[in-house]
C-alpha cells in the first residue's frame, strides 16, 4: 500500500484530484467507483474546477457509486443519488446514462444487488475505486463483521453509523437504518483503489486500516490484500501510524528514484 501524508484536508483533496485527473486523461472511458459523505467533497470540488477550466473531460467516463440508503428515493435530499448530482454530476460534462448509483427503492433487493454486480462486470470492472473510511474503519457500508468476500447487498447499519449520519438529517428518527452497499469483495475486484482519510477522529481507524490485522472487525483492512492501493491522509489522521516516518521516507525515495531514471 502506498501511503501519502499531506499537511491538511485541502492538500489531500488536491492530491486525490490530481491522481484521478491523470487517470482520466490516460483513459478517457475510465470506470470510476465513487464515494459520498464528507471526505471526498474537497476532491470533487477540485475535479469540478478542472472540468470548468477545460482541463478535464468527463464525457466518456462511467461511474458506479458504492452505496445508497435503503428506503430513500433518488429525490430525497439526503439520498446519495441527490448528493452525487448536487456535489459532482450536475457540475461536470458527464453522460447521465453512464452514471450508476444503487437504488434505495428497489423492491426485490436480492435480484437488484445481483444486477448491480452484473452491471459492473458488463462495464469490464471498476478501474479506480475512491473510498473514505468510517470511524470504525468501514468501507462503503460494510460494517464491522461484514464478510471480506461479500458482494453488493443490503446491510443493517450499526448504531454508530446511524449516529454519525444523523448530522445530515433534521430528525434523528429519519436516519436510515439499512443501506445497499457494494461488498468488500466487490471493492477488492477494482483494479486500483484510493482511500482518503482526514481528521483526528479517523486516526484510530486509519491506523487499523493500514497497519492492523486484516479482519472483518475493520473492513478497510482488507485493502491490505489489494496490490494497487494509495491511501492519502492528512496530518491529523496520520498521527497514530506506527510506521509514519518510513512512509514519508519511502515517498521521498520514490520521488528521488523518478528523478534518477
Ligand atoms: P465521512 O464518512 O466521509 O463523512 O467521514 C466516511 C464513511 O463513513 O465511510
Amino acid at each position: 500500500m502506498r501511503i501519502i501524508i499531506e499537511p491538511d484536508y485541502e492538500a489531500l483533496s488536491k492530491k486525490a484530484a490530481q491522481i484521478v485527473a491523470s487517470k482520466i486523461k490516460k483513459k478517457p472511458n475510465i470506470v470510476l467507483g465513487l464515494a459520498t459523505r464528507g471526505t471526498p467533497l474537497g476532491m470533487y470540488k477540485e475535479l469540478i474546477r478542472m472540468g470548468k477550466e477545460n482541463e478535464l473531460d468527463f464525457s466518456k467516463i462511467t461511474t458506479f457509486n458504492l452505496d445508497e440508503y435503503w428506503g430513500l428515493s433518488p429525490s430525497h435530499p439526503q439520498s446519495y443519488h441527490y448528493f452525487m448530482w448536487d456535489n459532482l454530476f450536475s457540475h461536470i460534462n458527464i453522460n447521465s446514462e453512464r452514471v450508476n448509483v444503487p437504488s434505495g427503492t428497489a423492491k426485490n433487493v436480492k435480484a437488484y444487488c445481483k444486477w448491480y454486480e452484473q452491471k459492473i462486470k458488463e462495464a469490464k470492472g471498476i478501474d479506480l475505486q475512491i473510498l473514505g473510511i468510517g470511524r470504525d474503519g468501514h468501507i462503503g457500508f460494510n460494517e464491522p463483521g461484514s464478510s471480506l468476500s461479500s458482494k453488493t447487498r443490503l446491510k443493517t447499519l450499526t448504531v454508530e453509523t446511524v449516529e454519525d449520519n444523523a448530522r445530515f438529517f433534521k430528525n434523528k428518527d429519519e436516519v436510515p437504518k439499512y443501506a445497499i452497499t457494494m461488498g468488500v469483495g466487490t471493492i477488492l475486484e477494482a483494479k486500483e483503489c484510493i482511500i482518503l482519510v482526514n481528521g483526528e477522529n479517523k486516526a484510530e481507524a486509519a491506523q487499523k486500516c493500514i497497519e492492523g490485522p486484516v479482519c472483518s472487525g475493520c473492513t478497510s483492512s482488507a485493502l491490505q490484500l489489494h496490490s494497487k492501493v494509495i491511501t492519502i491522509l492528512d496530518e491529523k489522521a496520520s498521527q497514530n501510524l506506527k510506521r509514519k516516518k518510513y512512509y514519508q521516507y519511502s515517498e521521498k525515495m520514490a520521488s528521488n528514484l523518478k528523478k534518477l531514471s
